[in-house]
């Protein structure tokens, strides 16, 4: 990454949060207001590309802000390990302790509910992320609990118009459809489900024919399980798949594997969309070997994530939604990292706003 990017992110807003006054602990460091805060963060697991990009680019930034405005952010992150009682008990943990914010990116975003009334007995403001939760969950306790994130549909959205926009349309065999595979991330999580119906939406709102030749693949957002399972497709449908579409990067990388070890090229004669635009996906696409990726923006969600959490921290009330926008990415300058202001929204909005989508799925159905 980029050293000046990262410089460019100190920007006003944490110029202004520095300038805020102060809540939380109490111990003196050098300069500035001097205060201590100790922050809690769950992780769903650490064994994530994506969250391990998330979770660095956190620590990174609260090491700036420490650095930058004279107090001093403490850190606790807990590796939920892909188990919700785990992770409960690490969050009640937090709760014992005392922190004076909790960063959750919940196994089972529907313990959303119970973990939000615990914090807010304890009067310990939730920050909740990357997995987004239902609308209720955050009417719990508005204002000292919000989700920063991104609109999953519009990563999905994204995926659809990268293949509508290569030269075959994705109908590589001219065929008049596109016979497509999903790699499906995981059930719990709204990105995969959402991304795995907005990305042959788009396709439909192209006018473009398509046919799923199977049931979504369930991967785990996992390389080794996309691999597995592009294989056993590939074996099964032999020249007919003609696109894969991946819920993330760590499965389309997978896919790739598996396509290259089959004998054949993609750009050429099949082509694999993911979301994320970790590294390892931004080498094969630099090599044309990935049709294109989503952006799902790790840098600024992480940014918004602690500089939300530093409000809340000096006793400010926070909006219910922080949205940072995915990019398309089909060359390498598109994934360029830098910052960019999150929309807020209220519970209030999030919630006609989801009516509206529900109306117009039914419509199209
Ligand atoms: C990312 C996946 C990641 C998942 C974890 C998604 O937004 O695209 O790569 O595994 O979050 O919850």
């Amino acid at each position: 990454m980029k050293k000046s990017l990262k410089f460019l992110a100190l920007s006003a807003s944490v110029l202004a949060l520095a300038a805020c006054g102060n809540g939380g602990g109490s111990d003196a460091s050098g300069g500035g207001s001097g205060k201590t805060y100790q922050v809690g963060v769950a992780i769903y697991k650490f064994d994530d590309n994506f969250m391990t990009l998330y979770r660095e680019e956190l620590e990174t930034y609260f090491n700036k802000l420490s650095e930058e405005t004279g107090d001093k952010y403490v850190l606790d992150i807990q590796d939920g390990k892909q188990d919700q009682a785990t992770q409960t008990e690490q969050i009640n943990n937090f709760i014992a302790q005392g922190k004076d914010v909790i960063l959750a990116n919940l196994v089972d975003p529907t313990a959303a509910g119970s973990i939000i009334n615990q914090a807010k007995s304890a009067e310990i403001p939730v920050v909740l992320i990357n997995r987004e939760p239902e609308v209720e969950e955050l009417e719990i306790w508005e204002g000292k609990t919000t989700y920063v994130g991104a609109d999953a549909t519009q990563s999905g959205t994204y995926q659809g118009e990268i293949i509508a926009a290569t030269d075959s349309k994705g109908d590589i065999n001219g065929d008049g459809k596109v016979n497509y595979i999903t790699l499906f991330g995981d059930p719990a999580n709204v990105d995969a489900q959402q991304r795995t119906a907005y990305s042959v939406k788009a396709l439909d709102d192209a006018g473009i024919k398509r046919e799923a030749l199977a049931e979504p693949y369930l991967a785990n957002w996992d390389t080794a399980k996309g691999q597995e399972v592009t294989a056993t497709a590939l074996e099964q449908f032999g020249d007919k798949l003609e696109v894969v579409f991946a819920n993330n990067d760590g499965m389309a990388v997978g896919a790739v594997t598996a396509i290259k070890a089959a004998g054949r090229t993609v750009g050429k004669d099949i082509l694999v969309v993911g979301v994320d635009a970790i590294p390892d996906a931004m080498e094969l696409l630099e090599k044309g070997e990935l049709t294109g990726t989503v952006l799902n923006d790790h840098y600024n969600q992480s940014h918004t994530a602690a500089d939300v959490a530093v409000k809340l921290m000096k006793g400010e009330d926070v909006a219910s939604y922080y949205w940072v926008n995915y990019v398309k990415v089909t060359k390498a300058a598109d994934a360029e990292l830098k910052a960019a202001e999150a929309k807020t929204e209220t519970t209030k909005e999030a919630k006609a706003r989801y009516e509206e989508r529900a109306k117009s799925e039914k419509n199209s159905n």
